[in-house]
């Protein structure tokens, strides 16, 4: 790629003079800040987006810029792995084999793509069961499945947007020696990531982008995690502060009393929890998902039914629903902001009225909505917490994930809950931000705050939480304080502690 250029309000390029070029054979890591352009490029490299300026040449040639399409940029052998899958949930992954490939359907024959696909699968370390519906696959299955689907294509560079964000880290670490083996076959990947230690870990080289240009492409083995991230910020981000827990905490805020709960599947149905969690106090709950997260996420949210138990606030049991525990104080950062969070399509400053602010008098008065003061109030969050493009009137679909996530944090933050309930509340976010909304966290809590956090980041459990649980196959289970990684991975595993 080079000399690429592209704006989408005049004047203020997302993308200013990029010069990128990635190897055959060659894993190529994109850093940057959340905005800085990483999605914005790569969506020009597979054809969604048109640019201003530049050109693209694949395999030494140069693309005719009037005609480039997804569909050409597959023909030619680029393919994006995007973090949400685009498989069909309800057929297998053999089946999936056969959607898109329409140009061939006639010749489309079950056994031969069960072949393939076994082969594939073999050759580069990629397990799926070829017979499973997309639906009962995993995060990660259904990635692996993804990424087969590609190479069945032809793929020969093959872009990976924040692949390991909703990974586990065994996960993650299984996806690595198959990206590899795919570099050592002579595939170029692209991997972009928050994660700067996989970067290290996984890249052959480094492009870190800055507010739309590139500020250096440098070799992986030669580069710190540190030094990338100064790169990245501009600055270099200090150790986080963190006072020490209050002596006595405050009274329980947050009780969960023989809670149990249907599960989506039998490994995460939630069984008997006891739990407190006081005010002052940030109590973590490390697992791996699947465990029943999800399920104690929507109890706590009261969109799911439980079976029998109490949740108690402040010393009060609350019946069931959402408008019941909100009114309590009880604010939800949902682990899913595509799904249950945030809503494209309405502009940035309605989705920050969406929960809650309705029975604000200045922006309802007597019911009815004005929406200046609605702007005005989204003006704040959006300095307060950076979010770019800072335009109360833009779409929630133009911003990119992290700066979606922010808003998201923002909203929940206005209401100052008596208890958060925050789901993995840094995933897509850089370092700069993650930190942000860690010291947010922090802060929440020196208020005399509760916060539940439940995360599958186990680091950032163990950096935040003043006292950790495990949630394992639907049970919670005691951490012995001070326990360090290692032991806690041992826990979630099922090893007795
Ligand atoms: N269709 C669009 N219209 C207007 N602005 C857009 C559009 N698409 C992206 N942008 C803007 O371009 C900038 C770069 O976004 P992009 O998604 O490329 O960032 P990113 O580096 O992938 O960030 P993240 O790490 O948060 O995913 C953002 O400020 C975003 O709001
Ligand atoms: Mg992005």
């Amino acid at each position: 790629m080079a000399g690429i250029s592209k704006s989408f309000v005049p004047g203020n390029p997302v993308l200013d003079d990029i010069h990128l070029s990635v190897e055959v054979g060659e894993v190529h890591a994109i850093l940057g800040e959340n905005g800085a352009g990483k999605s914005t490029l790569m969506n020009v490299l597979i054809g969604l987006v048109r640019p201003d300026r530049g050109h693209l040449a694949l395999h030494g040639v140069v693309v005719d810029p009037d005609t480039y399409s997804p569909a050409r940029a597959a023909e030619l052998g680029v393919a994006m792995v995007h973090q949400h899958s685009t498989l069909i949930p309800a057929m297998t992954v053999e089946e999936n084999f056969f959607y898109g490939a329409t140009q061939r359907a006639w010749r489309f024959h079950p056994s031969s793509a069960r072949r393939r696909l076994r082969a594939l699968s073999e050759r580069f370390g990629l397990e799926v069961p070829a017979g499973a519906r997309v639906d009962d696959l995993s995060v990660g299955q259904r990635q692996r499945a993804e990424i087969l689907r590609a190479l069945d294509r032809g793929a020969r560079i093959l872009i990976l947007d924040e692949p390991t964000a909703a990974l586990t880290p065994g996960e993650a670490e299984q996806l690595f020696p198959a990206l590899r083996r795919l570099r050592d076959a002579g595939r170029s990947l692209v991997f972009i990531s928050h994660k700067l230690d996989e970067v290290e870990a996984v890249a052959d080289r480094v492009t870190v982008l800055r507010r739309g240009r590139v500020v250096d492409t440098l070799s992986a083995q030669a580069v710190e995690a540190q030094q990338l991230g100064r790169l990245m910020l501009g600055r270099d981000l200090p150790a986080l502060a963190r006072a020490p827990a209050p002596e006595r905490p405050e009274g329980p805020r947050l009780e969960l009393r023989g809670l149990s709960a249907p599960g989506l599947r039998e490994a995460s149905r939630l069984r008997d929890l006891n739990l407190t969690v006081h005010g002052g106090e940030i109590v973590g709950i490390a697992g791996i998902d699947g465990n029943g997260q999800r399920e104690l996420e929507e109890v706590l949210a009261g969109v799911r039914a439980r079976t029998s138990g109490e949740i108690r606030v402040e010393g009060r049991a609350l019946e069931p629903g959402v408008r019941r525990l909100r009114d309590a104080g009880v604010g939800h950062l949902s682990g899913e902001r595509e799904r249950a969070g945030l809503i494209p399509g309405l502009r940035l400053y309605e989705n920050l009225i969406l929960k809650g602010t309705y029975d604000d008098e200045s922006v309802f008065p007597r019911g009815w909505f004005r929406p200046g003061p609605a702007r005005a109030a989204a003006r704040r969050r959006i300095a307060d917490y950076g979010i770019v493009p800072p335009d109360p009137d833009a779409d929630m679909a133009v911003f990119s994930g992290g700066n979606a996530q922010k808003l998201a944090v923002a909203r929940e933050f206005e209401r100052e809950p008596r208890v958060l309930v925050a789901v993995n509340p840094t995933r897509g976010l850089d370092v700069g931000s993650a930190r942000f909304v860690h010291e947010r966290f922090l802060a929440l809590r020196s208020r005399g705050g509760a916060v539940l956090l439940i995360s599958t980041e186990l680091d950032e459990v163990l950096s935040l939480a003043d006292r950790v649980v495990a949630l394992v196959r639907g049970r919670l289970r005691e951490v012995p304080a001070g326990a360090d990684r290692a032991a806690v991975g041992a826990i979630l595993l099922g090893a007795s502690p």
